[in-house]
């Protein structure tokens, strides 16, 4: 089942909190930044064991990983890395696949519950209408194959939750 709350991703008690981060999985500011600094350094350490081994040229545009929530009140960060928005090429399927891979590795953990910020609509600029399409989208259909039991968007000011519960609504995924 799809909700949206507005509030803050770290916050979540879920199984799972998606990260938006960046190919270095380093960190970096906004969600990234927020996640690393409530969830303490035990995420970093795992973040660079991963650059270390399987991911030594950084984490793909779309592709997800999984590392501890350390301090966090969830069990796992999924990291994905949102693509950068561009108005001279259409990304949407890169955008998409961040959702669909964050709930691939969710459900490979066996996460009954998860926790998406709104991905690529701050640093990366992507248009927050846009965005709520493509990620409400993209989510109601995995979730038509693959049911979890909470899917949350964790929307950050009042302007990202009404756009994304319009698109919710407009979909009949959310009684408005
Ligand atoms: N909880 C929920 N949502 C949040 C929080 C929070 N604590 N902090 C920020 N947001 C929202 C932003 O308002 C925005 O709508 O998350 C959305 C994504 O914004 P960013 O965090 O800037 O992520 P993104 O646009 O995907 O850019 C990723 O920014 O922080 C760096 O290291 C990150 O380089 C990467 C880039």
């Amino acid at each position: 089942m799809i909700e949206l709350v507005e509030g803050d991703l770290t916050a979540q008690r879920v199984d799972v909190v998606v990260n938006a981060a960046n190919s270095s999985l380093l960190g970096g500011g906004g969600v990234d930044g927020a996640i690393h600094r409530k969830g303490g350094p035990e995420i970093l350490a795992e973040c660079r064991d991963l650059r270390a081994s399987r991911y030594g040229g950084g984490l793909r545009v779309g592709q997800a990983v999984a590392t501890t929530a350390g301090r966090l009140p969830a069990r796992w960060v999924v990291h994905t890395v949102g693509p950068v928005f561009s108005a001279s090429e259409d990304r949407s399927e890169l955008l998409a696949d961040c959702h669909r891979n964050a709930l691939r590795v969710a459900a490979e953990l066996g996460a009954r519950s998860v926790a998406f910020p709104a991905i690529s609509t701050g640093v990366y600029r992507w248009p927050m209408e846009s965005a709520a399409e493509i990620a409400l989208g993209t989510v109601a259909s995995v979730l038509a194959e693959q049911p979890f039991d909470i899917v949350r968007f964790v929307l950050h000011g009042k302007q990202a939750f009404d756009v994304f519960s319009a698109e919710a609504a407009r979909r009949g995924l959310i009684a408005s």
